[in-house]
């Protein structure tokens, strides 16, 4: 029994980006994301109010974030690891923020230079700031499959980090195979396990398709309940503190996926195509969407 509609959440704009070497031109990012706007896609993670010198390339945040155009029907999440972030992003005018954990204390340590119940510290700060403004907190738990540094990571470790986070207010959490190493066997073992502390209604699906496994472990979640995707326009991205990590699913496989299995979306596959030729374009380099290929030019 699959859900009759699935929320896609575009990391694109953020994951996808932050990542590159080159500096990706601000007007590019703003572009991509008016592109994005109009496809029906309901979320778009837009930028990371991050330090600058961790990661260069989201340091046109508040540009980025004051220039798009918003749609009503969007909404424009952030990412703020802590206080810091969260008062710069709501000074451009955030409206959604998201925090971001992980389920592995090294890769904590080595993304966000904490441990992970520091973290917890920091983000209950945060979310209590937002709670203030009325600002919706999503949440995130990286190595939910696997750690750069740690390998395996137990499910019940990963369930218990969600549950923190899920307690403390975020209305949502992502599990993210940070450097896409699970199989349907290890995600349905960690849903099992985060289910029972947390609703399925409340988690999202984070899948990077380092070792091409991406959809499949979609499609187990999408079996035991979860209805939120989060995907990246042409499969851009990773995460630069774990080496290794690919890019995210595409959006475009994800829909291609979902419509063939008459799973409503809203998104205009059309469109999403196009806004990935336009940033493949941008970055010169090729889509990492097979349907996009599949497609052709533009
Ligand atoms: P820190 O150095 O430990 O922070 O960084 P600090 O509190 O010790 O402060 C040091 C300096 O940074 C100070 O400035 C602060 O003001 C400044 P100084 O006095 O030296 O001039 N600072 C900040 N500046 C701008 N924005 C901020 C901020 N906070 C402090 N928010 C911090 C801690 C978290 C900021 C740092 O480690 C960092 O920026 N890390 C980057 C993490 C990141 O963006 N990772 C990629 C995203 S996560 C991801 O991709 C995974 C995900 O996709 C899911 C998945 O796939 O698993 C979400
Ligand atoms: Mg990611």
């Amino acid at each position: 029994e699959y859900p009759e509609y699935v929320k896609i959440v575009e990391v694109g704009p953020r994951d996808g980006l932050q990542n590159e070497k080159e500096m990706v031109p601000t007007g590019v990012k703003i572009q991509l994301i008016d592109m994005l706007s109009e496809t029906g896609l309901p979320v778009i993670e837009a930028t990371s109010f991050v330090s600058s010198k961790w990661v260069p390339q989201m340091a046109d945040h508040t540009e980025v974030l004051q220039a798009i155009h918003r749609s009503s029907h969007v909404r424009y999440p952030v990412l703020t690891p802590n206080m810091h972030g969260f008062q710069d992003a709501v000074a451009a005018g955030a409206t959604e923020v998201a925090v971001f954990g992980s389920a592995s204390e090294t890769f904590s340590r080595k993304n966000i230079n904490c441990s992970i119940d520091e973290s917890i510290l920091r983000f209950e700060e945060v979310i209590y700031a937002a709670k203030q403004q009325q600002i919706p907190v999503r949440g995130y738990v990286s190595c939910a499959l696997g750690c750069p540094y740690e390998g395996p990571i137990d499910p019940t470790k990963v369930a218990e980090v969600v549950k923190r986070l899920y307690e403390l207010g975020c209305y949502e959490v992502s599990l993210g195979d940070t450097i896409g190493v699970g199989t349907p066997g290890s995600m349905a073992k960690m849903l099992h396990s985060v289910m029972k502390e947390v609703p399925s209604s409340a988690l999202a699906v984070h899948c990077h398709d380092t070792y091409g496994q991406a959809l499949t472990n979609i499609l187990t979640a999408l079996q035991m309940g979860i209805c939120t995707v989060d995907s990246s326009v042409a499969g851009l991205g990773g995460c630069p503190y774990a080496q290794g990590a690919s890019g995210n699913v595409s959006t475009e496989d994800v829909l291609y996926m979902l419509h063939g299995m008459g799973i409503k979306t809203g998104v205009d596959l059309s469109k999403v195509i196009e806004a990935g030729d336009f940033i493949c374009k941008a970055l010169n380099r090729k889509t990492n969407s097979k349907v996009a290929q599949a497609r052709g030019d533009y």
